[in-house]
């Protein structure tokens, strides 16, 4: 496996390649969910791809980027193991010369992630359209446990005619239900075995939108009492809502497009998560 730390050292080892290209792009700490879209991209693609940047600009000063953890050779020994071809770990002035430039997706991005993080969706659009222009993938694969972040890449996508496939891929969980996240290293491991309410609540809730049918103002009781409970257990509930797919607004009728999201604090970490509805099969989503 190769790792290079430059544009040109990149544009190099890809020069006149005639075969399919496979990118995942990564901010590091490597868990089950990094390396199932790996796994993916080297199953579907002759070569693949894998960036490892920590993006400083979709942090805000006040977030946890100097603390993010960052277990770099463990990482490309995971890579290597997953048969990527390539790792391309930049430093910041690579990735920004000048940092002149910043990209922003309307609409999309502007609720839930968008207002609890007001310039987080500018960063991550601004670095995954950097990293595009300077892979040319052929496919790219992201995690569905960042759903609005997904939402957001497809837009930049679509909008700026970028020849490249998408694939998103399901989330990763632990056989609590907890959405494996890097995030989760924070966590005591009595805490990550609580954390799993998040979860757990969310599928509970689910099963009930989907089995009693409901909508508008029996809906509308069922994520007020969720929001309850998860703060009964010690979550810091910042949004809780029922949206829908395509547009990222709040629904009252729930259907197939449907997808219930959260974002919560439990013991100063961060959490988000997202499932359908009904929720999809996992272990400890069972009725
Ligand atoms: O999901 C992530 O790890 C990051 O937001 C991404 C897409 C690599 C951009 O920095």
């Amino acid at each position: 496996m190769e790792v290079c730390r430059t544009v040109e050292e990149l544009r190099q080892a890809l020069a006149g390649r005639s075969y399919s290209l496979g990118f995942v792009p990564t901010m590091g700490a490597f868990h089950e969910g990094h390396l199932s879209l790996m796994r993916e991209s080297v199953r579907e693609c002759d070569q693949t791809v894998v960036s490892l940047f920590l993006n400083p600009t979709q942090f805000a000063p006040t977030e946890d980027l100097a603390n993010y953890p960052k277990p770099f050779e463990r990482d490309l020994e995971l890579a290597e193991k997953e048969g990527v071809d390539l790792v391309f770990a930049p430093e910041k002035s690579t990735m920004y010369p000048r940092d002149t430039v910043r990209v922003r997706v309307t609409g999309i991005s502007e609720e839930w992630e968008g207002a609890a993080r007001p310039t987080h969706f500018e960063g991550v659009a601004t670095v995954v359209l950097k990293l595009i222009e300077i892979v040319r993938p052929d496919v790219a694969f992201f995690g569905l446990k960042d759903l609005q972040q997904c939402a957001v890449i497809k837009e930049l996508v679509k909008e700026l005619f970028l020849p490249i496939h998408l694939r998103f891929l399901e989330t990763v969980r632990e056989s609590s239900g907890l959405a494996l996240s890097s995030r989760n290293a924070y966590f005591s491991p009595a805490d990550r075995e609580s954390a799993s309410a998040l979860a757990l609540e969310l599928a509970s809730l689910s099963h009930k939108i989907y089995s009693d049918s409901l909508r508008d103002q029996g809906l509308m009781h069922a994520l007020q009492s969720t929001k309850d409970s998860l703060q009964a257990k010690g979550f810091q509930v910042e949004y809780l809502a029922a949206i829908n797919l395509d547009t990222f607004r709040s629904t009252f009728r729930p259907d197939h497009k449907t997808r219930l999201i959260v974002a919560a604090k439990y013991k100063g970490v961060r959490l988000i998560d997202n499932l359908s509805v009904p929720p999809p099969e996992h272990p400890a989503f069972k009725r």
